[in-house]
């Protein structure tokens, strides 16, 4: 039981299901992003890109929390500073059925900054706590089981101690966090631009694995620079999970390999997984969705193979087209599959 003044944990995580997992990415990772995204990792745990919480209480929320039955699990990522709000903001979340709701503190935007949240909330961990401990009371009261979560930086700006990232997560873990994505580099607030900030700082995987070693109770997923599936594996050895950004939306088909090594099941090939998508796409169409917005997200699910170019190209020059629909994919398909015909004809003895 825990005493009046001590704050309420969040619910712990089920292990298996933080193993994989992609990053919350403003403007990619938006809800067709993410049932395509299922298709082709069936446990992977997937983010929505951060919203405010200002956002979610007065904005349109069908559309900043609409989502499709399939994408679960999915965390709703917020973004914020303030505790009242952020709270009421977890409630809304919880209540429209998001298996997690993970606080940003870790984007260094000069917007985001202005705003006093983001990165710069590393070196406020007591307002974080607060945040935090306002979110798990409010998440509690939804009578669902939704665990509050951060995804945080190993600092800002010349932050270089170990000790001092380790204090954060102490100080906001009592406040009942109990899993951390850790992005494991610093977030220069000054000079870098976002793209800059998550390539520049250096990768120091080495804290993110120290942390799990001295904190065992608490979940620990690694997120930063993962290229392919040996790296993420890598991780699985030192931490509870791998999250994985822009290799995942560059190179969708990684996420299938993962989910089939980690979890079982047959690999498949990326046009049936495509098709496997043809519903949805048939769906949204028909509920005035233009093709180019589920297109865009799928461009990169041939990369590095024959007709991969030809795929993206097709799509990109004629999903914006008046009328563009399901036609056009299958056209794209078709191309990637004629490629594969004439390199197995390639390989016919004459
Ligand atoms: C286009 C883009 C948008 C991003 N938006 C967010 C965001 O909304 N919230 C967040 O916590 N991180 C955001 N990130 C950072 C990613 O979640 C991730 O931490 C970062 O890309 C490092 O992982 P990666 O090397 O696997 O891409 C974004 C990254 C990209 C590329």
């Amino acid at each position: 039981m825990t005493s009046p003044s001590q704050p309420a944990a969040s619910p712990r995580i089920d292990p298996a299901a933080l193993r994989l997992s992609v990053a919350p990415m403003m403007d990619w990772t938006d809800s067709h992003c993410r049932v395509f995204h299922r298709l082709l990792a069936p446990h992977a745990r997937l983010y929505t890109e951060m919203v405010h919480a200002n956002a979610v209480i007065h904005g349109d929320r069908e559309r900043l929390l609409g989502m499709d039955a399939s994408e679960h699990p999915v965390a709703l990522q917020l973004g914020g500073s303030e505790p009242e709000l952020l709270a009421q903001a977890a409630r809304i979340g919880a209540d429209w059925g998001y298996d997690e709701i993970n606080l940003n503190c870790g984007c260094p935007s000069d917007r985001v900054q202005a705003g006093r949240f983001g990165a710069c909330l590393m070196r406020e961990p007591a307002l974080v706590a607060d945040s935090v401990a306002a979110m798990v009371a409010a998440c509690t009261a939804s009578g669902r089981d939704v665990p509050v979560t951060v995804k945080c930086r190993l600092g800002v700006d010349d932050d270089h101690d170990y000790d001092c990232f380790r204090a954060f997560i102490d100080i906001v873990a009592d406040a009942g966090c109990g899993m951390f994505v850790v992005h494991a580099r610093n977030a220069w607030l000054q000079g870098l631009s976002p793209k800059e900030n998550r390539e520049v700082p250096p990768l120091r995987y080495d804290w993110a694995y120290r942390l799990k070693r001295e904190r065992p109770d608490l979940q620990v997923v690694v997120n930063g620079g993962i290229a392919d599936a040996g790296e993420a594996a890598a991780h699985l050895n030192h931490a509870d999970g791998a999250m994985l950004g822009r290799a995942a939306y560059h190179t969708p088909y990684l996420l299938h390999r993962l989910d089939v090594a980690w979890f079982g099941g047959e690999v498949k090939p990326r046009a049936e997984l495509l098709r496997a998508l043809r519903p949805y796409v048939e769906a949204q169409l028909e509920r005035g969705v233009f093709l180019k917005h589920i297109t865009r997200h799928l461009l990169g699910l041939f990369a590095n193979e024959r007709g991969g170019r030809a795929f993206r190209q097709v799509l990109s020059e004629g999903a914006h087209k008046p009328g563009a629909d399901w036609s056009l994919v299958e056209r794209a398909i078709a191309i990637t599959e004629s490629f594969a015909t004439a390199h197995d004809s390639d390989r016919q003895p004459a």
